[in-house]
């Protein structure tokens, strides 16, 4: 199977294109160079490096390198253009219809490449090196790194659902087949080129191998709070573009429609049938909650229903169910602690407890009820 994939590429010139950006990456190059071309030397692949002007003489070594090896390219661009850009760069010049993209430090192990491959010939349509999946880990970043990663790839899970289903939608590590991205417009933002891919491309299967990454060989890291503004705002323009803000608009009005639900039962068992209003509170509320939990399910979520056996209703229903009281517990415990400790008018923080209970409630509807 892999043999007739990769013999199949061959025809139309190498296995594999691998794509490595690099900005000031001197120290780095030529080891990792060396690495792949050991991994990969039964397979004849191609490297496309694409560098940014690095005043440290990146793209002369680079150039070096072609001279020994022989199947490598460089791209001088102009200036620092960017991480997205020069990936899409160098996606242009790739001669194979398999492409690998890579980070020149070593915090890459080159090694994972061969495991690549063999993925795409079995038919992935991207395969993406993951932190986070059993056997990978991210022994190479701080522990404050680690928190930021962590952070951003729920943030990238929760505003777009599409991506929930890949551990590390923000890897820098990947390989995909080029027909994924066939006839789509990829915008170059920032540094999370995989994420625009994994939003916009069209593929079948997505495929995950566990890699560490590791310690930075040499030089300094390009990610910094300019690279951390960047990302959300290409997140943003992702969540506009995946409509998934309609989404959000929907949740909030099947809120609303719970009010309506509690507001209508507790009048009603309170006034008709004469039970203690609390008691029609709580019979109320729970009703509410179901409602909520219908609508939300055929309307809100209905695309990322992926089993509706009578089984896996009643596990979303359970877990709405635990996920609203502690909702409800950070709605209280923020009202409490902001009137009597901020000395803020109950009503303002009532209202700050509400936002908070949504986005809780948003998030966890997507990352537990409706995890796909
Ligand atoms: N050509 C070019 N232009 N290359 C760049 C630029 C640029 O403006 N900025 C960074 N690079 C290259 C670096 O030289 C390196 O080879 C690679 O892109 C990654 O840059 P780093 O600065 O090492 O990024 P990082 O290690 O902090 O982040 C990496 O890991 C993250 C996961 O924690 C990246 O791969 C991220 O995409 C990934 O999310
Ligand atoms: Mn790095």
């Amino acid at each position: 199977m892999v043999e007739d994939a990769t013999r199949e590429q061959k025809v139309h010139g190498v296995q594999m294109s691998i794509i490595i950006p690099t900005y000031m990456e001197a120290e780095t190059l030529s080891k990792l160079v060396e690495r792949v071309e050991k991994t990969l030397v039964e397979t004849d692949f191609e490297i496309i490096i694409v560098d940014d002007n690095s005043p440290d003489g990146t793209a002369d070594i680079a150039e070096g390198l072609g001279m020994k090896f022989g199947n490598i390219r460089v791209i001088r661009r102009p200036g620092k253009l960017g991480l997205g850009s020069a990936v899409m760069d160098g996606l242009k010049l790739a001669r194979s219809q398999l492409i690998a993209v890579m980070d020149a430090d070593l915090q890459h192990p080159p090694e994972v490449l061969k495991h690549m491959l063999e993925e795409l010939g079995k038919g992935c349509d991207v395969v993406i090196a993951s932190r986070y999946v059993k056997g990978g880990g991210a022994q190479g970043l701080s522990v404050w790194r680690r928190f930021i990663s962590k952070g951003a790839t729920v943030l990238a899970h929760v505003s777009l659902p599409k991506t929930s289903r890949v551990s590390d939608p923000l890897s820098g590590y990947f390989a995909l087949n080029k027909k994924v991205i066939h006839g789509i417009k990829l915008n170059p933002i920032g540094y999370k080129i995989l994420l625009e891919i994994l939003v916009k491309g069209k593929y079948g299967r997505v495929c995950e191998i566990p890699y560490n990454l590791q310690h930075r060989a040499g030089g300094r890291s390009k990610l910094g709070l300019r690279e951390i503004l960047l990302y959300l705002k290409h997140l943003y323009s992702l969540t506009k573009e995946a409509s998934e803000h309609r989404r959000l608009i929907n949740f909030v009005l099947v809120g609303l429609a719970g009010i309506l639900v509690n507001e209508t039962i507790l009048w009603f068992l309170t006034e008709h049938l004469y039970l203690h209003y609390v008691f029609s509170a709580s019979i109320s509320a729970e009703v509410s909650v179901l409602s909520n939990f219908a609508l939300n399910e055929v309307f809100t979520f209905r695309d990322l229903v992926a089993d509706s056996s009578l089984r896996s209703v009643f596990r979303r229903v359970f877990e709405y169910n635990w996920t609203r009281i502690v909702g409800i517990c950070i709605e209280l415990f923020t009202l409490h602690v902001l009137t009597i400790f901020a000395g803020l008018h109950y009503l303002l923080a009532n209202l700050v407890g509400i936002a908070l209970s949504l986005a809780w409630g948003y998030s966890t509807s997507i990352s537990i009820v409706w995890k796909s």
